[in-house]
């Protein structure tokens, strides 16, 4: 089939590429200049495993093309898919949904057939009825019509996520559109990828339904850890506990540093600012409460690491061993790495800042923390080694060898990742959230 996407940010780079792969041609659009030639050349604008190959593969084939005119992606193409971001407003919590609006308007003008705008992007509820009830309106001599298909990925393990999807849902208002989607995601159905259709709303609302409930499980897990701390307990062995129930699930059951990134702190924002713009506020309140939990464990962390240190930050080396949201990213966005990092360094603290991946962009956003290249330069001399965000490049150090790097072998674990027996038996003082007190 001829497919275009419109956005090649991480959504739509990804799908693109992917629906490349599946045998689709296709012909991805951005207004970003920089962007379209990075991988026209087949090189990424971001980090993530896997896609420089995939990317080199496809557009060997010659069927991905990247574009800078919205007509050339357009013309001849019978499904458009709307990848897009919804950022957060400036000076609200509510999504900003005009990149959305854009680009149906240039699929609208571009359209030289029939065909099926499919939005992936993560909207409020109400926004595909809306732009159905436009589309109505506008005066295209072809016949277009509006679909949802809300994508589940997850940085770090898009490819994955978008080949071998939990599920897949199409929100559509035709039997037509639910026929063209069984299509283009043809080979996914036949390799038993469970599919739902629904109507429009109900589409949209997965989405952010889904991420609602991920963060709320992580929030849940970081407000047991707070009571650990009052008590004594350890948060891991209650998470270990818990998670064998079938029925809860140990996934993101890791209390820490809590959520960070470009989806789940700004969705749920937005879900809840909907909700009131909907007259619904009462039914998403505990939202609040989940973002509120969230942003203390940064807080916590941050008051840990000061007490550990003796109460002041000043003329303290604080090494900050990760600065991406999450492993397998070059994301900082809402990282709450960096979050940490920045609160100390205005607190004082001399804080040297580590990222297998996410230095450059780390350096943008918070220029003035000095950054390392390497773990163990960060970590020299350090009166306190702070590990923020869980590469598998910091599970794997030596904890013996380490010791001779920093000035005092003392590491505040605010994943709650690393062995503690292990640590302690090579001389280092551990400590967590939500873990009761230090190893030693
Ligand atoms: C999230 C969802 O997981 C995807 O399904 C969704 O498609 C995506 O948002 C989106 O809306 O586009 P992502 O933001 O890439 O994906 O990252 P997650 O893997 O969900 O992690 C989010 C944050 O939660 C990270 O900061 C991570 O460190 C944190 N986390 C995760 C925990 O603190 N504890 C856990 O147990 C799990």
């Amino acid at each position: 089939m001829k497919l275009s996407v419109i956005g090649t940010g991480y959504l739509g780079a990804v799908h693109a590429v992917c629906m490349a792969h599946l045998g689709h041609e296709v012909v991805a659009y951005d207004t970003d200049a920089a962007k379209i030639a990075m991988l026209s050349a087949g090189s990424s604008p971001f980090y993530e495993p896997g896609f420089d190959e995939l990317l080199g593969a496809v557009l060997a084939t010659g069927r991905l093309r990247f574009t800078q005119s919205a007509d050339e992606a357009v013309s001849g193409a019978s499904v458009h898919f709307v990848c897009v971001g919804t950022p957060q407003l400036a000076g609200s919590d509510a999504a900003d949904v005009r990149y959305v609006d854009s680009a149906f308007k240039a699929v609208v003008a571009s359209a030289d057939c029939d065909g099926l705008i499919v939005g992936k992007s993560t909207v409020p509820v109400g926004t595909a009825q809306r732009l159905a009830a436009e589309l109505a309106e506008a005066s295209s001599p072809h016949a277009l019509e509006i679909a949802w298909n809300p994508e589940f990925l997850r940085e770090g393990k898009a490819i994955e996520d978008t080949l071998r999807p939990d599920r897949l849902v199409f929100g559509v208002t035709s039997e037509h559109a639910e026929k063209t989607l069984r299509q283009v995601y043809g080979s996914l159905i036949d390799a038993g990828t469970p599919h739902l259709t629904s109507d429009l709303a109900t589409s949209e609302l997965v989405k952010v339904a889904a991420n609602a409930f991920l963060a709320t499980k992580i929030s849940f897990i970081n407000a047991m850890a707070e009571v650990c701390d009052v008590v004594d307990a350890d948060v891991v062995l209650l998470s270990r506990a818990l998670g064998y129930d079938d029925r809860i699930g140990s996934r993101f059951l890791n209390a820490g540093l809590g959520f960070g990134g470009g989806c789940l702190p700004k969705d749920i924002r937005a879900f809840s600012a909907r909700a009131g713009e909907l007259g619904a506020s009462d039914a998403l309140r505990f939202l609040h409460e989940v973002d509120k939990i969230n942003v203390r464990q940064r807080e916590k962390a941050v008051a840990a690491a000061r007490s550990i240190v003796g109460g002041d930050f000043l003329g303290k080396s604080v090494a900050v061993l990760g600065a991406a949201f999450k492993p397998n990213s070059d994301d900082v966005r809402d990282s709450p790495a960096l979050n940490v990092a920045a609160a100390m360094h205005l607190m004082g603290a001399d804080v040297r800042v580590h990222d297998p991946k996410a230095i450059a962009n780390a350096r943008k956003r918070f220029p003035t923390l000095s950054y390392f290249d390497t773990a163990e330069d960060a970590c020299r001399n350090a009166d306190l080694t702070v590990l923020a965000t869980e590469w598998d490049e910091y599970l794997s150090i030596e904890p013996a060898s380490f010791r001779s790097v920093v000035r005092v072998p003392r590491l505040l674990d605010t994943r709650n990742v690393l062995d503690r027996q292990y640590w302690s038996d090579a001389g280092w003082q551990l400590f967590g959230l939500g873990r009761g007190g230090p190893t030693a």
